[in-house]
């Protein structure tokens, strides 16, 4: 069965995040995709500190948290959602530090598993927040599901969220396109296969060196 992991960057389990990622996972059960919920945002959860120790561990140096056992979570996954709410425009510095460690520290291949960003905020700085959650995908061959809208929520409390509707609606809809394409992207490989990708460029200065 295919898995959609969903993480939640709020302190609040049950807040305006929350409200619009289970409006996400009330479709994908009703689609027959298995789910798991990881609330991220209540832990506490230190920066990535490039010591690069990941590189021959295979896993984070910091083992006393989260990441490493979300890892082969999102290993096994088709497809990752990440949800934060917005903090002075940008995403929260709890599922900023999750992120970096867990996109870094983890050498498996994200070739084709589906990302999609969901921000909730209570009135501006979504889009940005937005823009900073999918570069994680981007850089990693992920490909990202849209959907009618930017996939945002408005509110400062689940009832706020509650009330919008076209929020709840871009959030049903952004289920349906990750589901369409996570079982898309199965029957591609099993046709053609993934793309082939070219590796072993690491460029930093126009050198060369
Ligand atoms: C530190 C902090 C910074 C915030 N910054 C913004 C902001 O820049 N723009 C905004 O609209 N709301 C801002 N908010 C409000 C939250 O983004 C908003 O209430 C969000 O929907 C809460 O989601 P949650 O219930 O999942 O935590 C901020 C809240 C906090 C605690």
């Amino acid at each position: 069965m295919a898995k959609v992991l969903l993480l939640n960057g709020s302190p609040h389990a049950d807040g305006c995040t929350a409200t619009a990622l289970n409006e996400m996972i009330n479709v994908f059960q009703e689609s027959g995709i298995e789910t798991e919920l990881i609330h991220v945002g209540s832990k506490s959860i230190r920066g990535c500190i490039a010591c690069g120790k990941c590189g021959k561990l295979g896993k984070c140096v910091f083992d006393d948290d989260l990441v490493n056992q979300a890892a082969p979570k999102f290993e096994k996954a088709d497809g990752l959602v990440v949800g934060s709410p917005v903090y002075y425009a940008s995403p929260n510095g709890t599922i900023l530090s999750f992120m970096d460690r867990l996109f870094y520290s983890t050498p498996f291949s994200k070739h084709m598993k589906v990302g999609a960003a969901v921000v909730s905020c209570r009135r501006g700085g979504n889009t940005a927040t937005f823009d900073v959650l999918n570069k994680y995908f981007t850089i990693s061959g992920m490909p990202v599901a849209s959907s009618t809208y930017w996939n945002q929520v408005h509110g400062f409390t689940a009832d706020d969220v509650r009330k919008d509707l076209e929020g709840l609606q871009t959030m049903r809809n952004l289920a349906r396109n990750m589901t369409f394409m996570i079982r898309a992207f199965a029957d591609a490989k099993e046709k053609y296969g993934y793309p082939e990708l070219e590796t072993g460029c690491f460029t930093n200065f126009a050198d060369g060196k």
